[in-house]
């Protein structure tokens, strides 16, 4: 099984970026953690960020082809994106949707996720756990499909 994790906007600034909303861990240590899960459940994994919405949607469309599925961060793009949620729903792969903090105990501009209705499911608010889960969750969702085809 091989899985692609997207990382959005400013990702790239955790453990600097208001530690006491997204903790201190920077991105490769995350990365790092979700290497480790995917090698214990026997998944590949993948990673990418960018600050960028067209560099995303382009690499979101070419790794699908060599892709199970994908773990969804997409920042703020979440609430802003449709031309995100196209093209996960184009690509055809399942998806989960992951946030460090719990959005909708946010600001209300967090409340709505263009993701969330085409996710095959979310996790919110864990800190690095909601990779940790969103994985799990994303394994389960990919094996149940491979049983019935
Ligand atoms: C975030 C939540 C978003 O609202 C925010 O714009 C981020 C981080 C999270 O992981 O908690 O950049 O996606």
């Amino acid at each position: 099984m091989r899985v692609a994790v997207v990382h959005g906007p400013n990702l790239q600034l955790l453990g600097q970026r208001e530690p006491d909303v997204y903790g201190r861990e920077t991105l490769d240590e995350i990365v790092g953690r979700i290497e480790a899960l995917g090698a214990e459940l026997n998944v590949e994994i993948e990673s990418f960020q960018s600050n960028t919405e067209g560099t995303l949607l382009d690499w979101i469309a070419k790794t699908a082809k060599s892709v199970d599925g994908f773990i969804v961060n997409a920042g703020a793009l979440t609430h802003t994106s449709i031309a995100l949620r196209d093209c996960l729903v184009g690509v055809g792969r399942p998806f989960v949707e992951v946030h460090l903090s719990n959005t909708a105990a946010r600001e209300d501009f967090r409340h709505h996720s263009y993701l969330a209705e085409v996710a095959g499911g979310v996790v919110y608010g864990f800190g690095p756990e909601s990779y940790l889960l969103g994985l799990r969750g994303l394994v389960a969702l990919i094996g149940k499909s491979k049983a019935k085809s």
